[in-house]
């Protein structure tokens, strides 16, 4: 692929992704405030409006460009994803733009080599707006996260999700700025991307098993469970890395990716009871699709 499209086509990819991502974390940002923070709870859904445009716009763009891996690896959507933003709109009562899912699922793969040479100046502008609006949704972010530090506000979200949601964005934007200077995404080494990405899966084992009703004795077992799996990668990836290390890693993400399928379907289905957001358990399933595409 020739530098220019390989360029577009990571931007649109990764903003498919991350877009989407982050117009998330801002919803669980407004649905955990309570009245008292009606001020922060406005700020946090301007980034969820803005990153929806954001995401609609690479929509567009994407259409027939993106690889039919990024495509094809549940990342973008699942099965779940039209389904849990109409119910978490409904338990939310904050209005979700369903019309970006119902046009991914529509969305094609790249058929054909060379992109349209007007193309590399739209994503060029689309990782611009990126760049300005993450810098922003990090600042609000970390604003939370120090005022529920200094106990001067309350949220249901736990300081250690906001902590998670900020690397995220962080992330997001380290990849939008080295794609704007290399044109490439390839100086990630596999060691890197699999400390930051255990961490997150460790964290999402430890959020699930926090937001389950305490009754779900079996399902909290099985949180705990890959919380401390993912633990033990972590500390082995810290000192050393090779192949065996990576291939028990995707081992335990594909089981991981299941747990989350199924945990999914059921809180859709109200068969688990939980104070977790059917958004919430289709955003951390997708970000397991997305390092396992990652993994291969
Ligand atoms: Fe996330
Ligand atoms: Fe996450």
């Amino acid at each position: 692929m020739r530098q220019n499209d390989h360029f577009t086509v990571l931007s649109l990819e990764l903003h498919l992704f991350f877009a989407r991502i982050m117009k998330e974390h801002s919803l669980f940002l407004v649905a955990a405030f309570t009245p008292a923070n009606a001020a922060l709870a406005k700020q946090a859904e301007h980034f969820m409006r803005e990153f929806e445009q954001l995401l609609f716009r690479a929509t567009v763009l994407g259409d027939g460009v993106i690889s039919r891996e990024a495509l094809a690896a549940g990342e973008i959507f699942t099965p779940f994803t039209a389904r849990a933003e109409r119910h978490t709109e409904c338990f939310t009562g904050i209005p979700i733009n369903g019309d970006i899912t119902a046009r991914q699922v529509r969305l094609r793969w790249r058929s054909c080599s060379g992109t349209n040479p007007r193309l590399r100046g739209q994503v060029q502008a689309l990782n611009r707006t990126a760049l300005e609006l993450l810098n922003g949704l990090i600042a609000l972010k970390k604003q939370i996260l120090c005022e529920v530090l200094n106990g001067q506000i309350f949220t249901m979200n736990y300081p250690l999700l906001l902590e998670h949601i900020i690397r995220e964005a962080k992330l997001y934007r380290e990849y939008v700025c080295r794609l704007e200077q290399e044109g490439d995404l390839d100086c990630c080494s596999m060691a890197e991307l699999e400390q930051f990405w255990n961490q997150i899966m460790m964290e999402h084992a430890l959020f699930i098993r926090g937001l389950l009703d305490p009754a779900e004795e079996e399902l909290i077992k099985t949180a705990h469970g890959f919380a401390e799996d993912f633990c033990c990668l972590l500390e082995r990836s810290r000192c050393v890395h090779d192949q065996t290390l990576t291939r028990e890693t995707r081992e335990k993400v594909c089981a991981l990716r299941d747990f989350k399928a199924a945990g999914t379907r059921g809180i859709e289905e109200a068969r688990i009871r939980s104070v977790i957001l059917p958004l919430l358990a289709d955003h951390v399933l997708r970000e397991a699709n997305h390092y396992l595409r990652l993994l291969s």
